[in-house]
């Protein structure tokens, strides 16, 4: 916890600053584990308060006419197909209380700039979900919480089978090659080795109600402090002790 002093000698508190920001959440996992759910379920639960999603696939690079013509060669699960300094500068200005327009991704056409892009107002709650959200450390740095996802590889990929081919018209053979190719190597290389950093672990992801209730319970507790900070600047005390 940082304190600053004054020329009087008294500390001036640069924690009421850090407490007027956002909580923000990092919701990792494997693709298809149900992270979109956990997150809409914390989202329900918050109803009161004012909570965002930003999805880290919004943040997808646009491929090159040359990266188009060989698709299945791309490598969609390395942490290089996405644009990390434009999530990290988004991510800043919202904690810092601007609005910012985050793409809209299309998986058929593999193309970020679909208009309109979504304005996302500043909030009390940001929650930042993705494979990749635990890979680079500035990302991990601006999250008060973290949580992943941990769903079993053979649900994930029964999931990814279903959501390719009905919702992203892909065939399955396309589906499995590319999930042998690039997703599970993926998974074992980059994003397993991010579990390391979570807070919590959610087993069975959305279908663990009772994980979500106790980590909404968290926020809110958090979330109150939060506001006593905001009415009571100069509380050290509950600063230095609550901190995450
Ligand atoms: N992906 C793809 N085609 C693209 C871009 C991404 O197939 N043009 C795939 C990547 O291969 C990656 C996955 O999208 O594996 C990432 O999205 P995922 O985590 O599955 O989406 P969510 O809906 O966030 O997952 P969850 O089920 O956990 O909510």
């Amino acid at each position: 916890l940082e304190t600053r002093n004054t020329e009087m000698g008294q500390p001036t508190t640069s924690a009421a600053d850090m407490f007027k920001q956002p909580f923000v959440i990092g919701v990792a996992g494997g693709a298809a584990s149900g992270k979109t759910t956990v997150c809409d379920m914390i989202i329900q639960q918050l109803h009161d308060q004012r909570v965002v999603l930003v999805n880290q696939d919004s943040f997808y690079h646009n491929l090159t006419e040359e990266e188009l013509a060989r698709v299945h060669e791309y490598n969609f699960d390395h942490p290089d197909a996405f644009d990390t300094v434009k999530l990290l500068s988004s991510m800043e200005k919202l904690r810092h209380g601007q609005a910012v327009d985050i793409p809209n991704y299309d998986f058929k056409s593999y193309k970020n700039n679909v208009f309109p892009a979504r304005r996302v107002n500043p909030s009390d709650v940001i929650i930042l979900e993705g494979i990749l959200v635990f890979h680079d450390p500035r990302v991990r740095e601006l999250m008060n919480m973290k949580i992943f996802v941990d769903t079993d590889a053979d649900v994930r990929l029964a999931r990814r089978i279903r959501r390719d081919t009905v919702e992203k018209g892909r065939d399955i053979a396309t589906v499995l090659d590319q999930y042998s190719k690039f997703v599970k190597p993926a998974f074992d290389d980059f994003i397993l080795p991010t579990k390391k950093y979570a807070d919590i672990i959610i087993p069975r992801g959305g279908d663990n109600h009772v994980a979500i209730d106790l980590i909404v319970q968290h926020i809110r507790t958090k979330l109150g402090q939060h506001d006593l900070c905001k009415i009571y600047p100069n509380l050290y005390v509950i600063h230095s002790t609550f901190q995450i």
